[in-house]
């Protein structure tokens, strides 16, 4: 089977008014624009979007939104949906523990944001992942595959992207094992093959999030099914981030 192309996302979360986030992407650029073996996506906050779609016009960095509203358009207030994105990136995070936490979001309503996403052409970057309860009590397994189920059913051979970010790993600096996050990566790959047919697993591209940085990140997609990087905190610094990327270009 061909290799999988790697993959390092950065999610900027909420970090970075306007000047901040095209310093950050110009420094970025500056460093990685000959570097083509290695799909880079920025994730900035909506309001950079624009200017940094400017910015990547003609390169090889690809931009992703962090988060979409599931109805085109209407009466919601304060949100932006897929149709309003699909012009601007080629990505969206969806499913972050973050908006699970602290806004709610059930696997149901991250369904239909994964349908809207996938319906208006934006690749999904589906996040899953066990919290530190459910990760003591080896909860992961069955977390993780109702999250998959239920977030994925309804839809019809997605071109997505699945990130496994435990929770107690994100921000902790206590980042889960290589070994370990490729078994999570490899039950995301098996189910997604029962649910979409082996080829579709086969080519999907799973990421491993939860304090990579340039040191440990190399373990990460040496291992048979991880095939790169959803990274939060170290992709904030641009030396860092770079250091990522070169790490494993
Ligand atoms: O989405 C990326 C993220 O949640 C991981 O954050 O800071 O642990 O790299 P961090």
């Amino acid at each position: 089977m061909e290799k999988r192309k790697i993959v390092i996302a950065a999610n900027w979360k909420m970090n970075t008014n306007l000047d901040e986030a095209v310093e950050l992407a110009s420094e970025m650029l500056f460093e990685l624009s000959e570097i083509d073996s290695v799909e880079t996506i920025l994730c900035p906050p909506f309001i950079s979007l624009q200017k940094l779609k400017e910015l990547f016009t003609d390169t090889r960095i690809k931009l992703g939104a962090q988060n979409v509203f599931y109805e085109e358009k209407g009466a919601f207030t304060g949100e932006i949906s897929a149709l309003m994105l699909h012009d601007l990136c080629q990505y969206v995070i969806i499913g972050h523990s973050e908006r699970r936490q602290y806004f709610c979001e059930t696997d149901e309503i991250v369904q239909k944001k994964l349908a809207s996403a996938v319906n208006l052409g934006i690749k999904p970057i589906f996040c899953v992942g066990e919290n530190l309860e459910q990760y003591q009590s080896e909860q992961t397994e069955e977390v993780i595959i109702t999250q998959l189920t239920r977030g994925l059913s309804g839809l019809k051979l997605p071109d997505i992207l699945i990130a496994y970010e435990p929770i107690w790993a994100i921000g902790t600096g206590q980042a889960a094992s290589a070994v370990e996050a490729n078994e999570v990566a490899s039950l995301i790959r098996r189910t997604f093959g029962e649910l979409f047919g082996l080829d579709a697993a086969g080519v999907l591209p799973v990421l491993y999030g939860g304090s990579v940085n340039a040191d440990n990140i190399a373990e990460y997609v040496s291992k048979t099914d991880i095939d790169g990087a959803l990274v939060g905190g170290a992709s904030l610094k641009s030396s860092q981030f770079v250091s990522i990327i070169k790490r494993v270009a």
